[in-house]
């Protein structure tokens, strides 16, 4: 039995039957050839930080990717493409883009996880999303067929891709393809980040430390209290229904998707329902961001979906939108 606890960011405990590293991708082809995937259920977890164990036990193999490495596979005068390992922290990557110089990347800085799931979960902060920065996916499934997935084939959309989808997951990924700018491409217009830089050049360093700065203050550091980020997905709603609701909260804010849709920020809907900050037993509502609930210590899953039903109910009531999690239950 292995325990689970070190690799969930929520702090939860749980056990595993058995918990299996590949360093390679050899190493996981050899894994396929001795039939692990055959004798027992198994899930391919990253870093944990978007998972959320409602049981005890699992009678399954969990399985986490160990390849590293960072390669630089092409560079003109305006791009790199670099290759990089499914098992690379994701913010040790920025960080190596931040300080060679190449752009495009230092919005996602101190987003916890790997490197590979980034490319399942779609991984975005400050106006930028991963998928803008991906070219392809390289994969291997249980079967052992391998596969390169190109960007548009990934499906990417809000927090999503074609890696998600049930028929999917006895894929695995091994490497992931990014192209970044040599030269300045910020984004800095989403919410206070323009204002956190202040009037200073904006430089590689400087978003990324703006970036760190805002990330810090409103949201809690896994290593001190257990969470998974944001525990909802941001609702995406009828544009008939956000005018309604927009007599009523002038104030609200929202963001365009097309003609006929609005997305509402969840921590916005969470607070005005009155959830910020409020405990239930050995969990809360982050009390700087609604959108994240935290781990008070010695939490269940039990408590986390208890307290995450309370909020929905509580946002269903007061504005009639349903809020999905985006954190997997396992
Ligand atoms: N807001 C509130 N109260 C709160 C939280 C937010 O009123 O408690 C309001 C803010 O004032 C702002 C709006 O909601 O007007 C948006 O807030 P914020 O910029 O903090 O972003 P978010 O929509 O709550 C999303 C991502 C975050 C990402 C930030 C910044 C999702 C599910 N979450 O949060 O991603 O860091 O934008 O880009 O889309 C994550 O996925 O784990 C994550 C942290």
């Amino acid at each position: 039995m292995h325990s689970l606890l070190s690799h969930n960011t929520f702090g939860i405990e749980a056990h595993a039957a058995y918990f299996m590293e590949y360093h390679s991708e050899d190493e996981l082809k050899h894994m396929v050839k001795e039939g692990v995937f055959k004798e027992r259920p198994y899930f391919c977890i990253g870093a944990g930080s978007n998972v959320l164990f409602t049981r005890p036990y699992y009678d399954w193999t969990f399985l986490h990717s160990a390849i590293r490495g960072m390669e630089l596979t092409y560079e003109d005068a305006n791009y790199v493409e670099v290759r990089v390992g499914s098992g690379e922290v994701w913010d040790e990557f920025v960080q190596t883009c931040v300080s060679r110089g190449w752009y495009g990347a230092e919005n996602l800085s101190l987003i916890p996880g790997e490197v590979g799931a980034s490319a399942v979960q779609n991984i975005g902060a400050y106006g930028v999303e991963v998928k803008d920065l991906i070219i392809s996916v390289e994969t291997l499934d249980t079967n052992g067929y391998r596969r390169i997935y190109k960007a548009h084939e990934c499906e990417y959309g809000y927090r999503t891709s074609i890696f998600k989808q049930e028929d999917k997951k006895n894929i695995f990924i091994l490497y992931v393809n990014f192209r970044l700018s040599k030269h300045p491409c910020f984004k800095l217009d989403y919410g206070n980040v323009r204002q956190e830089l202040g009037e200073g050049e904006a430089t590689l360093k400087h978003v990324r430390k703006a970036i760190i700065d805002i990330r810090q203050r409103k949201l809690p550091d896994p290593a001190l209290q257990g969470n998974a980020g944001s525990f909802f997905v941001n609702p995406v709603i009828s544009r008939t229904l956000y005018e309604e609701l927009r007599v009523a909260y002038p104030q609200m804010p929202s963001y365009e998707i097309d003609t006929n849709h609005v997305k509402i920020p969840a921590g916005w809907l969470i607070e005005q329902a009155g959830w910020k900050g409020q405990r239930m037993g050995p969990v809360a509502v982050h009390d700087k961001q609604a959108l994240v609930l935290v781990n008070l210590g010695e939490a269940t899953g039990g408590d986390v979906m208890r307290l995450a039903k309370a909020v929905q109910e509580a946002v269903y009531g007061k504005f009639g939108i349903e809020i999905r999690p985006e954190v997997n239950f396992l």
